[in-house]
């Protein structure tokens, strides 16, 4: 029988969906995914809320202490159990065991590959979902505005529209498994600097100190076109849950800030589900709940919960909107069926099957080669023998696994640190992947992981038979929620590394292990140095992905997520160390602003190399045709889930398509990312160039494909501050198809006009 809440899909988003899409779509071979709408999970919460006590009510507004970093009061008498909310977005953390720890946000995000967000979601919700969890507390989509905001890695970097497709298709992946995903932090959250409110006379929570916290203060078009842009992809998508930061927004808790919460996430975006405080993040009762917030975690803090009861005697909060609050925190639950056999709560339960492959797989993925001399890679293990390998980062973490660390953090990083640091049951290191490799192939290692033995490093270049050797020097850069890094440059005098090794070792392969921009001017430019891997973040696997990529067995075709300054000041924005964070730079961040005062970066954002090379040509740009199957949309037929906000998603009405052919002209299988750049009419007041599509795709030699693009209705607008509405500009847009936002890389171009 089909099912009739499918032709409302179809008639609002107005393609011609079939019903074996939606079947195929059920039989997905992660799982059985939800077949509820939001307006029948919101008519069963409302089913339940109505056999609710008003103390019931409120006690379920506020945390309660339990086995989760978050607990929901539970309801005996009404077989209802509570809700467990738990970290991380890259795994199941708060020092669980039997816990994988994933690629970091910043590197499933270089992967530019919309099939790994979503696998890596689904493999990151299965965890969650074998647990018991119910909501998880992922993903993270602030935006890099700051290169030593301390939790950059955790996010998708600089670029919302990027962010946002890795926000949709996360929430995808976990919600497929029947886990609430939570988006955040909301919003504008994008330095760890002052972090708190806490006048401690007023509010003790998570305040050691007295502070005002910081004010991020921005205009309108800025917050639609950059900062919100991420969460609305997620409300599209279908995310259950939104959590509102620790920082003000236009000097408004983020938390109570009735013009974010209920303006924009709730009204102009139509967000069904919930909004969760940050850990600590409310700071009042009534004026929280009149400005959005639904439920304050942890709890404890007496400003909702019980307290509650009394406000809605007095007649200051209405019990209206106490019902709605319980609604959007229940909907969640009964949307992806969580009242219907969910496993039980276990948070040491291992569920980690073989999430290892499909870890090693984006580890992999996500690297970005961004110096290759001479084709000095990838090693050829019949000719290249000899291998020297420096750096601490090489090798074991000193610490062992955990959260916290110094930032001069030993030994190679899997994760940053803080509430998203996983602890993993395993992390390889490179070190020890590069021995067994070097026992499978026959090669003659030395290694010194002591990188600040100057002398050690010297004498070892007289080693017998080393005198042509390949040097691989590891370098790292770490951070953690709580705190901004102090500068831009790798840990433990890395620089001093690189310089020392290069100037004896004619072959020099740097690895960056990093947890986001990094300045690489006081090596990059040595003859010496010939090749750079940018490693990133890359998880438990993170040993077996650069072995794979050094030695060619994975060709290496990550991007970069954000641009790599030459002087850390040609970014235009740092963190503030005082009151307030004005976002004067509008729109133009990253390299919307190095394109904007014409500045050469190190590497441009979207750049990254390949074993093999690509050619494309024939660009054609047409109008999207009805009910046409799209290859490339992000909301695609086969991403249709009866979970899905349609409202939401309405404005990503696929308007114009895009085509062109990519061919594989070089030696190897391997994969490029065609990113699509548009240019607006002036009306519209855009930077130069902005990301508007890409895809990554892989061929082997000689190989060709026709890749298609779709432009969608929000794509081609911009924020109209007048009218309040996403318009479209009069005149001339320009598409460049590009392999970075470098100009120098533009292979295609056309326009079309409006
Ligand atoms: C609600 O919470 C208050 C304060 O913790 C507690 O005294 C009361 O028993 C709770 N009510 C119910 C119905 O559990
Ligand atoms: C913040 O203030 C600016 C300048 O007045 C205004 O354009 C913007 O809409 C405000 N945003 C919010 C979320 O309050
Ligand atoms: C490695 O080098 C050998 C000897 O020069 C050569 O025959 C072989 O093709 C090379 N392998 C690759 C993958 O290039
Ligand atoms: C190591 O070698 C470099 C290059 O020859 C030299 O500049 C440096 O002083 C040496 N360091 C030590 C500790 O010998
Ligand atoms: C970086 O920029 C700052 C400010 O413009 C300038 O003072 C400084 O000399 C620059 N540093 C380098 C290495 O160019
Ligand atoms: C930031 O903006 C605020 C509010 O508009 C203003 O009072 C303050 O002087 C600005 N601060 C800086 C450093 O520009
Ligand atoms: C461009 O695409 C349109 C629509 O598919 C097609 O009619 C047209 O022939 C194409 N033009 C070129 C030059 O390929």
């Amino acid at each position: 029988m089909i099912d009739n809440r499918l032709f409302v899909i179809i008639i609002i988003i107005g393609f011609s969906f079939t019903y074996s899409a939606v079947v195929n779509s059920n039989s997905n071979k992660y799982s059985k995914i939800s077949s509820r709408t939001w307006d029948q999970a919101i008519a069963m919460a409302k089913t339940f809320v109505s056999q609710l006590t008003l103390e019931e009510k409120c006690n379920m507004t506020s945390g309660i202490p339990g086995p989760c970093v978050g607990n929901v009061f539970p309801v005996s008498r009404l077989n209802f159990n509570g809700l467990c909310f738990q970290d991380s977005p890259s795994g199941v953390g708060d020092g669980v065991l039997h816990s994988t720890a994933f690629v970091a946000g910043i590197h499933i995000a270089a992967t530019w590959d919309r099939d790994l967000f979503y696998k890596r979601g689904v493999a990151i919700g299965k965890e969650f979902q074998g647990k018991g969890v119910h909501f998880a507390l992922g993903p993270m989509m602030n935006i890099d505005r700051n290169a030593r905001h301390g939790r950059n890695w955790e996010g998708f970097g600089a670029d919302p529209y990027l962010s946002g497709e890795n926000s949709f298709y996360y929430v995808q992946g976990i919600q497929d498994q029947g886990v609430v995903a939570t988006a955040k932090h909301y919003i504008c959250n994008e330095q760890e600097t002052n972090r708190f409110y806490g006048i401690s006379s007023i509010i003790s929570q998570s305040s050691s100190s007295n502070s005002k916290g910081y004010s991020a203060n921005l205009d309108d078009k800025t917050i639609h076109e950059i900062y919100l842009w991420p969460f609305a992809s997620s409300v599209a998508a279908g995310v259950g849950s939104i959590m509102c930061s620790y920082n003000q927004i236009n000097g408004t808790q983020a938390c109570q800030n009735d013009k974010t919460l209920n303006g924009l996430l709730k009204e102009e975006l139509a967000f069904l589900g919930n909004v969760m405080s940050d850990w600590g993040a409310t700071k009042t009762g009534v004026e929280s709940v009149l400005g959005g917030l639904d439920v304050d975690m942890p709890g404890g803090d007496g400003l909702m919960g019980f307290a509650l009861v009394q406000a809605v005697q007095s007649g200051v909060i209405t019990e209206t909107r106490i019902n709605d609050m319980i609604t959007r925190i229940l909907a969640p639950y009964y949307l992806l069926e969580q009242d219907q056999g969910y496993p039980s709560l276990d948070l040491d339960r291992d569920a980690i099957g073989d999430n290892y492959k499909i870890n090693r797989q984006v580890g992999t993925a996500g690297m970005v080669l961004l110096k290759n001399k001479n084709n000095i890679l990838p090693f050829n293990v019949t000719t290249d023998k000899y291998f020297f390998i420096y750096g601490t980062a090489a090798g074991q973490s000193d610490e062992g696994f955990s959260s916290g660390g110094s930032e001069q953090h030993a030994g190679a990083l899997y994760q940053g640190g803080g509430s998203g640091f996983v602890d993993p049951t395993y992390g390889i290191d490179p070190l020890t992947s590069l021995l067994i490799k070097g026992r499978d192939s026959h090669l003659q290692i030395r290694y010194i992981t002591n990188q600040n033995d100057y002398n050690a490093i010297n004498n070892s270049f007289n080693y017998r038979g080393f005198s042509n050797a390949k040097c691989l020097v590891f370098i790292s850069a770490w951070s953690s929620e709580g705190s901004d890094r102090k500068d831009l440059h790798a840990l433990n005098n890395g620089d001093k590394l690189v310089q020392t090794v290069a100037s004896h070792c004619t072959n020099t392969v740097v690895i960056v292990n990093s947890v986001s921009q990094l300045n690489l001017e006081a090596w990059i430019d040595l003859p010496n140095v010939v090749g750079v891997i940018w490693s990133g973040m890359p998880g438990s696997e993170y040993g077996p992905a650069i072995v794979d990529v050094l030695f060619g067995d994975y060709n290496p075709g990550g991007k970069l997520i954000f641009t790599l300054a030459k002087n850390d000041s040609d970014y235009g924005t740092d963190i503030s160390e005082t009151y307030n964070s004005n976002y004067t730079e509008g729109v133009f961040l990253d390299y919307r602003h190095f394109d904007k005062y014409n500045i050469v970066p190190r590497y441009y954002f979207g750049y990254g190399l390949s074993y093999t090379t690509f050619s494309l040509s024939n660009l054609n740009i047409s109008k999207a045709r009805r009910g046409k199957y799209t290859a490339s949309s992000q909301y695609q037929q086969n991403r249709m889930r009866f979970y899905i906000n349609i409202a939401a998603l309405r404005i990503y009405r696929p308007v114009y398509e895009i085509t062109f052919t990519i061919t594989n002209t070089g030696k190897f299988y391997g994969s490029e990312v065609p990113q699509l750049y548009l240019g607006f009419p002036d009306e519209a007041q855009e930077p130069p160039k902005v990301l508007r599509g890409f895809e990554r795709v892989y061929l082997v030699p000689g190989e060709s494909e026709q890749i298609s693009l779709v432009l969608t209705q929000k794509d081609i607008s911009y924020w109209n501050v007048i009218n309040q509405k996403w318009t479209v500009a009069s005149g001339v847009y320009t598409v460049w198809i590009s392999t970075s936002a470098n100009n120098a890389d533009i292979k295609l171009q056309s326009s079309f006009t409006i």
